[in-house]
């Protein structure tokens, strides 16, 4: 990568690394990621995401673990309803499994070698008894005897050891307050974690690259969508562990965690492509689809920058520093994905007197082009205006007045602009002028 690719790139990731920071990230990883051979690079982007200012919490999984733990022991597994029973001898295996799995986990966390990713990283690896536990009981008539389900978070526990900069490692394994262990699925510890916490998004990482319908990977889904997949998914065991990930990640949205992401440990770099790039590269379960419209803070300059920059470099914009933005901030709207970063922007400036105004600046990110973004952001502009006594509207285009004609605009001359504004007009630039009545 030459070093202007690298230096857009690192821009173009700025307004990510600003959405997550103070954020709290819950991140499930199952057993099967944990020995895969990209698990020490996943590991090292957790840490660089704690070094952005990420709290995190990670619940691993050891299903893979446990079943070599107990074919060495030579005992079977048991299943109902692909829910694990847990004997006693079972328990032994599992209770070795978590612990020699935790243990890899806390010392490839510890690693700092110079020339490996994690070189600096300096990470302090907290854990403790967070979980309480409850036994699954008697189900169907089956006794599933050691397996158990989350009853308790210890959530200021967890809370303190973030505010101290830890990353919080938490087991599939809890205790009932009579001090007996029980085997939990690393979902549902994952799942009640980032609710009792507040967490702001629930990450699952797994051997699935995100869920697929009809072969296509979703990039996004709502949670009714989530609700009718549930419905319809083949049984299968793909679908299993499908059903296993959607569930958790409705459970959480529905407990008020903010976002669930579904990813896949086979992708190296799959983690930080879903957390810092648009595109993504998993699955996003949103509890709630649609973008905010807000007015613009100082915060939002570097966002518009970097969504006027090719505009104005491709001339369709007319160019505005920064220190300009920074002094017309407040005449900006702006449009945001649900993940918080800036999709369109769009702003309103009164000219003189004249009880009317300029709309400017009007553009939508690429990626998200003809999703009524711009239309949106002008109906929210124009109520703005109506609020402030205008009663007309203007707009100065060079390749746009078509979309401002669908949108109730006609064409007007230069001179039936307003005197402030007529003096100003750039005829170099020859932009049509167009007006609406409000
Ligand atoms: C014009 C612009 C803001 C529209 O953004 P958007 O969020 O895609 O707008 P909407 O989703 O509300 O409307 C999209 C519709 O308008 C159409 N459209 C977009 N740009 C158009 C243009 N320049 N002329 C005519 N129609 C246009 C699209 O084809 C789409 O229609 P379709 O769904 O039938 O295909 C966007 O194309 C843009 O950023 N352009 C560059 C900046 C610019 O010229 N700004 C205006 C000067 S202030």
């Amino acid at each position: 990568m030459d070093s202007q690719t690298y230096v857009n790139f690192f821009r173009r990731t700025s307004p990510y690394i600003h959405a997550h920071r103070g954020k709290t990230f819950v991140i499930a990883l199952s057993g099967d990621a944990v020995l895969d051979a990209n698990c020490q690079r996943l590991l090292a982007d957790i840490a660089l995401l704690q070094s952005l200012g990420v709290h995190i919490v990670l619940v691993h999984g050891a299903r893979p673990q446990i079943d070599r733990r107990l074919a060495q022991s030579s005992l079977s597994s048991e299943l109902h309803d692909h829910l694990r029973i847990t004997g006693i001898a079972a328990m032994h295996c599992v209770k070795e499994a978590i612990g020699s799995t935790r243990l890899q986990l806390e010392s490839e966390l510890s690693m700092g070698l110079p020339n490996s990713p994690m070189h600096g990283a300096e990470m302090r690896v907290m854990g403790g008894n967070f979980v309480t536990a409850k036994p699954l009981g008697v189900i169907d008539g089956v006794d599933h005897l050691h397996s158990g389900e989350v009853r308790r978070i210890d959530r200021t526990g967890i809370q303190r050891q973030l505010e101290c900069g830890a990353i919080v490692l938490l087991s599939p394994i809890g205790f009932s307050p009579t001090g007996e262990a029980f085997n939990l699925s690393y979902l549902d510890v994952a799942t009640h974690t980032a609710t009792a916490i507040e967490a702001d998004k629930l990450i699952c990482i797994s051997s699935t690259p995100g869920i697929c319908v009809d072969g296509a990977l979703q990039r996004s889904l709502s949670l009714p969508a989530v609700e009718a997949l549930l419905k319809h998914l083949p049984l299968d065991s793909q679908a299993q562990l499908e059903r296993k990930l959607l569930s958790a990640s409705l459970h959480a949205c529905k407990g008020g965690v903010g976002r669930a992401h579904l990813i896949g440990f086979g992708d190296d770099g799959a983690l930080l492509s879903e957390l810092f790039t648009r595109e993504g590269s998993g699955t996003l379960i949103v509890q709630d689809y649609s973008e905010t419209l807000r007015p613009a803070s100082i915060d939002d300059v570097g966002g518009i920058i970097d969504l006027i920059q090719p505009l104005e470099e491709a001339g369709v914009l007319v160019r505005r520093s920064r220190d300009l933005l920074e002094t017309e901030i407040s005449r900006f709207m702006v449009a945001l994905h649900p993940e918080g970063f800036l999709i369109g922007c769009a702003a309103l400036y009164p000219i003189g007197s004249s009880g009317s105004g300029e709309i400017a600046c009007v553009a939508t990110h690429a990626d998200f082009l003809s999703q009524g973004t711009a239309s949106r952001l002008l109906s929210a502009i124009e109520a703005h205006a109506r609020n402030q006594s205008m009663d007309r509207l203007y707009v100065l285009t060079t390749q746009a007045a078509h979309w401002f004609q669908e949108q109730g605009f006609t064409a007007t001359t230069v001179e039936s602009l307003p005197d402030d504004k007529k003096l100003l007009y750039n005829y170099q630039r020859s932009a049509r002028v167009l007006c609406k009545k409000i």
